[in-house]
């Protein structure tokens, strides 16, 4: 049989990825459904990172509007008091409860992002796309949002009577206000084309049919600013007036990285970063895709690469939400079962751009099975057969040009499913990605239990088999470690300090991830270490409160 080949001869050119999560309101603290939105993109930036790519990953937090006032206010505190008190106490918290990788944070009151706001606005203003006018609508203060008809429901219950956001499920203001005016239906028709020109601009496909339904009924101007009352970036030629939250919150993506800045090196930065991959709850979706283009085509600047649009977390059948009482910390979770299994479970268990339903249940099984049986197990087996029969380092064997064709079924599937991976990625399709890298750990599980390294080690006529198997083993966890590391980066780290990787091939973050489906690399005799418990026995009734 023909030698395996050893290198993945097509592999993707390293780019520039720079991706963001919506910034969170700071009325609450977080729940499982925004830790959700933050893992997801920890997970794709985490991989192009190790790919090679260009990557900047940014998250944040929301903090004007009257969501935030009226929090503040009910709670006895100035806006911003309240916003550094929930920045501070709950939402950078999250970012290490979950093992967030972000490359910034920003806030909206933050000075380098209300100067970007001021600048973009005076822009705007100044080319003639900004008019003053009057209105009167109904208005959310959940989604901080003059609600179109189609979100406008009757209340039911306390309600009854009255006109309620389909989403909240609560009353609905009237508002009467003389407003600015973004001139935002001038720009149906490039809002069309350019979903028609790039049919992946908005993901996943019902997303992007959705939103061009949306623009075809046609779109009106959009009211950017507010007098009623003041917590807000002040309009920047009336300052009897702040800007609409929304309008303020989309920016944070380009002021983040520069925009608006004098300073040469933030204008490089710019250069280098934008355009930039969004991702979104389905909820959100209308902002990012329809809003956040049409300002930036007022601008003059390039629309996003892509947005894409992820399903919610549902308990009984709705959106979880802590308005609703149904919000579930996420150190509930991690408590228990700790953060790789958070990680793993969400990214796992939902397929990525779909809702899908939290459960105890589900998560212990998974973990039992996919964590601790599938993965956990694999490596403690294959570790300690290591230290029993070849003193604890790499044994021989995964160098072999002529390998069994058992050993070559084993490398082979380690490369397809590392570019059939990769290129889930590439398409947000996380789910699918983990399930690509899982057939490896599959495999090699099936593979133990066929060659029977217990049996072979009995006998000294096949020690060199033994030594072929044990290598290809070894071999395969190198490549799992490598591959799913973006995931659960805790436990591969532990694994790639038992394998005594970090000596032999530099840091875990450091491997190419587009290339660990090479074989052969972790050289015979590399010394290794005892292995942590990776994903330890968890008690049920705690599982199961
Ligand atoms: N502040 C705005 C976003 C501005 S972006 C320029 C906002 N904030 S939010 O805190 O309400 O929501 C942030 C993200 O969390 C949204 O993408 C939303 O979809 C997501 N989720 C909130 N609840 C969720 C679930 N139950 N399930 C999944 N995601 C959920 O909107």
């Amino acid at each position: 049989m023909s030698p395996v080949p050893n290198r993945i001869d097509r592999m993707p050119e390293p780019s520039k990825f720079f991706l963001t999560t919506p910034i969170f309101y700071v009325n609450d603290a977080p729940h499982i459904g925004h830790a959700y939105t933050e893992v997801a993109a920890d997970v794709l930036a985490r991989w192009h990172r190790q790919a090679g790519d260009d990557t900047w990953f940014l998250t944040g937090t929301d903090e004007h509007g009257q969501k935030i006032l009226r929090t503040a206010t009910a709670n006895g505190v100035a806006p911003k008091e309240w916003a550094d008190r929930l920045v501070e106490s709950a939402w950078k918290p999250l970012l290490d409860t979950i093992d967030i990788s972000n490359d910034d944070f920003i806030r909206t009151t933050d000075a380098r992002h209300e100067a970007g706001v001021a600048k973009f606005l005076q822009k705007l203003y100044d080319e003639g796309h900004v008019y003053a006018g009057e209105f009167e609508a109904l208005y959310c203060v959940g989604c901080e949002e003059f609600k179109p008809k189609s979100e406008i429901v009757d209340g039911t219950g306390a309600f009854a009577g009255e006109k309620v956001c389909a989403i909240h499920s609560k009353p609905l203001e009237l508002l009467q206000e003389k407003n600015y005016f973004f001139k935002m239906s001038a720009f149906q028709d490039r809002l069309l084309a350019l979903f028609e020109e790039r049919p992946d601009f908005v993901q996943p496909a019902s997303a992007r049919n959705e939103v061009i339904a949306f623009v075809q009924q046609g779109l009106e101007d959009l009211s950017i600013s507010r007098t009623s009352f003041d917590w807000g970036i002040p309009i920047p030629w009336d300052s009897s007036h702040v800007t609409y939250v929304w309008f303020d919150a989309l920016l944070n993506y380009v002021t983040a990285i520069g925009y608006g800045s004098d300073d040469p090196e933030a204008a490089a930065r710019f250069a280098r970063r934008w355009p930039g991959n969004h991702l979104v709850g389905k909820d959100i979706l209308r902002f990012h895709a329809v809003i956040w283009p049409a300002m930036l085509m007022a601008a003059g600047l390039e629309v996003p690469e892509h947005v894409f649009a992820h399903g919610w977390l549902l308990v009984g059948g709705e959106k979880m939400s802590k308005s609703k009482l149904t919000g579930i910390a996420p150190n509930e979770i991690t408590d228990t079962f700790g953060s790789d299994a958070f990680r793993y479970y969400f990214m796992r268990a939902i397929s990525f751009g779909h809702d899908g339903s939290f459960s105890w249940e589900d998560l212990a099984a998974r973990y039992q099975a996919e964590l601790a049986n599938g993965f956990g197990n694999l490596a403690s087996r294959v570790l300690a057969m290591n230290a029993k029969y070849f003193d604890g380092v790499m044994p021989e064997g995964a160098h072999d040009p002529t390998p069994s064709p058992s050993d070559a079924s084993i490398s082979e599937l380690a490369q397809r499913v590392a570019v059939a991976a990769d290129e889930r990625i590439g398409a947000f399709a996380i789910h699918e990605a983990i399930a690509e890298i899982w057939q490896l750990v599959d495999a090699l599980n099936g593979y133990i239990t066929e060659q029977e390294p217990w049996v072979l080690a009995k006998d000294p006529a096949k020690r060199e088999r033994l030594g072929a198997v044990l290598a290809t083993a070894t071999e395969g966890l190198r490549a799992l470690a490598e591959l799913l590391h973006p995931v659960i980066p805790l436990a591969t780290a532990k694994l790639w300090a038992a394998l005594g990787a970090e000596g032999a091939l530099g840091a875990l973050g450091s491997r190419s991830i587009r290339a660990a489906g090479e074989w052969g690399r972790l050289p015979a005799g590399t010394p290794q270490h005892p292995l942590e418990v990776l994903f330890p026995r968890i008690e049920m009734e705690a599982a199961a409160k």
